[in-house]
């Protein structure tokens, strides 16, 4: 799979498969006899586990972009930006640029000499990705509601739905990582491969004078599962992305926009949220609790109604002095489209740090992204969420954003071209 090119000239691929599972599996094997506690199973290093640094995915002639529908890779960065140049010409010269670059980046190729060319400004590579894979990476574009407007000549083209989300309650929204005219979503199974892509990105966005970077999320231990892979856990411990979407007749009817005009088609809302979670405080708490504020089994991921994680909540069932056995407060009842009049969101969130905030508490969360084709779907799942969700005790949201993300571009083409033919 692997090919001889610029970056990577002997064709070699450095550790093209590696199991991050089965060195964690052989670490705690290691420690177990002297263990004084009794660990839950770890669980066999599945086949499906196993990361292989040379997959790539195309970014050119599909109908929709690659990082929505993609099983989701181990890492993620996530990053936008704010317009600085009045000119629709600049930023379709930018749009045309980061597609040309992304293509490059995808197929594990570097977008330039590595050397700074003074003067022309944009086309180097800043060389951290040499010798790495393709590491799966793929680069998805989303434009903002400011892109749509006169100043660009594009108000007439605004997608139908595009909006700024509304207030929603508990927001506790800060406005430096809020919003942003452009967003990049770069997924890798390896954490360099993904920085790279947004650090040279970024680096374009700059050197071309047409966008400046505004609030940026690093994330780890993808926290949603595509299909097939098996239920990753987010950093409260709970399986998450059990109840995804993960059907072509779910992304149909929930995800890809249908209506509109044809360069609109395929195309998907992204709704961004940095989602901060008070770790420490959870910690504390028992795991009989978390699970009832959740509405499954910490360890199974089972609903708290069954045995098995795929087990469907039974959202009527009570215990026999009448009390519902899923709270009324579970973040799964509220969450669930049995209770939301059918409506589904497509969740591909990832963990994140931050360090250790002022106070010497872990600064952790959760980027939370989701795909959809009505951003009101969004606001009526967290409207419910923001209002009774037992989580919001150990959660805050801190950040937002909403973009559009256009169909895939077609070979010789660039995202989101039409929209200015
Ligand atoms: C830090 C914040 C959050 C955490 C820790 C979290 C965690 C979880 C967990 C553990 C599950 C159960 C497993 C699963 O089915 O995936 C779940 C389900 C779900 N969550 Fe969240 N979530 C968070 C925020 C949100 C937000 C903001 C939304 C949307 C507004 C959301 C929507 C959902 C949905 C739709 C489900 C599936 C419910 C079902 O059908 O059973 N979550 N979440």
């Amino acid at each position: 799979m692997t090919e001889k090119n610029e970056k990577n000239p002997s064709g070699k691929t450095p550790n093209p498969q590696v199991s991050r599972r089965n060195l964690l599996v052989g670490a705690a094997a290691g420690t177990i006899g002297a263990a004084p506690f009794a660990a839950a199973p770890a669980g066999a290093a599945a086949a499906e586990d196993v990361v292989d640094l040379t997959r790539e995915h195309a970014f050119y002639g599909a109908a929709e972009q690659a990082g929505i529908r993609t099983p989701p890779q181990r890492y993620a960065v996530y990053m936008t930006f704010d317009l600085t140049s009045p000119r629709a010409a600049d930023l379709q010269v930018l749009l045309a640029r980061w597609s040309g670059a992304i293509a490059q980046l995808m197929k594990g190729q570097t977008i330039g000499p590595v050397e700074p060319m003074r003067n022309s400004g944009v086309g180097f590579d800043t060389g951290e990705a040499l010798d790495l894979g393709p590491a799966s990476l793929t680069v998805t574009v989303g434009l903002g509601p400011r892109v749509f407007t006169d100043a660009y000549g594009l108000a007439q083209r605004k997608p139908a739905l595009l909006r700024e989300l509304m207030a929603l309650p508990s927001d506790t929204l800060k406005p430096e990582l809020s919003g942003g005219d452009l967003s990049l979503q770069a997924c890798a199974d390896d954490p360099q491969v993904a920085y790279h892509a947004i650090r040279d990105l970024a680096r374009i966005a700059k050197d071309t004078g047409t966008a400046a970077t505004r609030w940026t999320v690093m994330g780890f231990g993808r926290a949603s599962a595509g299909k097939g892979q098996s239920t990753p856990r987010n950093l409260l411990g709970f399986k998450d992305g059990t109840r995804n979407i993960k059907d072509d007749a779910d992304f149909e009817q929930f995800v890809w926009t249908k209506a509109g005009p044809q360069w609109e088609r395929h195309g998907t809302y992204q709704v961004a949220r940095k989602i901060q979670m008070h770790i420490e405080n959870w910690d504390t708490d028992r795991v009989s609790d978390q699970n009832n504020v959740l509405g499954r089994h910490k360890i199974s991921g089972a609903p708290l109604t069954g045995s098995d994680e795929f087990d469907t909540p039974d959202f009527g069932k009570k215990q026999a002095d009448g009390t519902l056995i899923i709270p009324a407060t579970a973040h799964i009842r509220l969450a669930a489209h049995e209770n939301n009049g059918g409506i589904k969101i497509l969740r591909r969130s990832y963990n994140y740090t931050d360090g250790i905030n002022q106070f010497g508490l872990l600064d952790a969360g959760l980027l939370f992204i989701a795909y959809m084709n009505d951003p009101a779907h969004f606001e009526a799942i967290q409207t419910r969420l923001g209002a009774s969700d037992g989580l919001n005790e150990y959660i805050s949201h801190i950040g937002s954003a909403i973009f559009f993300v256009p169909p895939a571009p077609q070979n010789g083409s660039y995202i989101g071209e039409a929209l200015f033919a």
